[in-house]
């Protein structure tokens, strides 16, 4: 049984990333410049904001950093991305979700200018990626592409079960693994499926991103499948410092009896979706200076 090691070829390709930094400053004169927006203190926005902002840091990129009071009004919220969309410093832009019940996040993500939508989440961009046009591919699903990929499965003409139907993950998860040049068959399993595990015990790769501890366990899947799991949930934990642990949506112990690779919780996808969005935000100040 592998562990897939997503902090380790989330180092390669951020090396790889840092050097076209370099290389975009020496051609062009051009630092790729990130904004990140956190609205109110949600730990674990926090936290990823704080990892975001540091990832793009090390990769020799701008960042600017943004925090609102959760108060903050939708109408303020619009106005510092409109300034951000004409800042030609900033080439991605990032509001952290989930805002809070005030605020239309629908409307704030479209306020975002699509050639800085580094996050993918613009209906122009999801449009786009779904009928094969060059878009800026979401960050989590890009990253489970490469985990996947190495991992050594070549998904062409092989199951892939995904457990969620999220617009973050599930759904462009499943337009991804099933376009012509990945080839995979894929079904998308959700809270409406009954009997999930008839389908996830067919599967020569289950994504499980539904969100909840334990939603994938090792019965449920067969001999040498490859498991990739998108979870990330806070358990209470006494005996840890902060008093929770990390734990994804696949029960680990079970599932890496059985499966022929996994990736671990934390260190598998999540550091990978960090990295996709320094992809994302390296091809967007490539793209305003016209090399792509
Ligand atoms: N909240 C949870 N995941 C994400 C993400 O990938 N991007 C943003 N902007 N918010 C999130």
């Amino acid at each position: 049984m592998n562990i897939i090691d997503g902090k380790k070829l989330a180092e390669r390709l951020r090396g790889e990333i840092a050097a076209g930094v370099v290389g975009l400053k020496a051609a062009k004169g051009i630092v790729p410049g990130l904004a990140v927006i956190l609205v109110g203190d949600n730990p674990a926005s926090v936290s990823y904001v704080t990892a975001k902002e540091k990832a793009c840091r090390e990769a020799g990129m701008l960042s600017r950093e943004i925090r609102l009071g959760a108060d903050v009004q939708e109408a303020e919220l619009l106005r510092i991305i409109s300034d951000l969309d004409s800042d030609p410093e900033i080439h991605g832009i990032l509001v952290q979700l989930p805002l809070p019940a005030h605020i239309r996040s629908k409307a704030v993500i479209e306020a975002i200018a699509p050639e800085k939508d580094v996050d993918g989440f613009t209906a122009v961009n999801v449009g786009r990626m779904l009928i094969g046009d060059k878009c800026f591919l979401p960050c989590t699903p890009h990253g489970i592409l490469k985990l996947i990929e190495f991992s050594g499965m070549d998904v062409a003409g092989r199951h892939v079960v995904v457990i969620g139907r999220s617009n973050i993950v599930g759904k462009p998860v499943a337009v991804l693994l099933s376009r012509k040049e990945t080839n995979a068959t894929v079904t998308l399993c959700h809270t409406g499926t009954p009997d999930i595990a008839r389908f996830t015990r067919q599967a020569d790769v289950v994504v499980v991103a539904a969100g909840k501890p334990g939603t994938l366990t090792g019965d449920m899947i067969k001999e040498g499948a490859v498991v990739i799991d998108v979870g990330v949930n806070r358990v209470p934990d006494a005996s840890r410092p902060k008093g929770f642990r990390l734990a994804g949506d696949a029960d680990f112990d079970s599932c890496s009896k059985v499966a022929g690779a996994i990736t671990p919780v934390p260190g598998g996808v999540g550091p990978m979706t960090i990295t996709m969005l320094l992809w994302n935000t390296l091809e967007a100040a490539r793209r305003s200076a016209g090399l792509c």
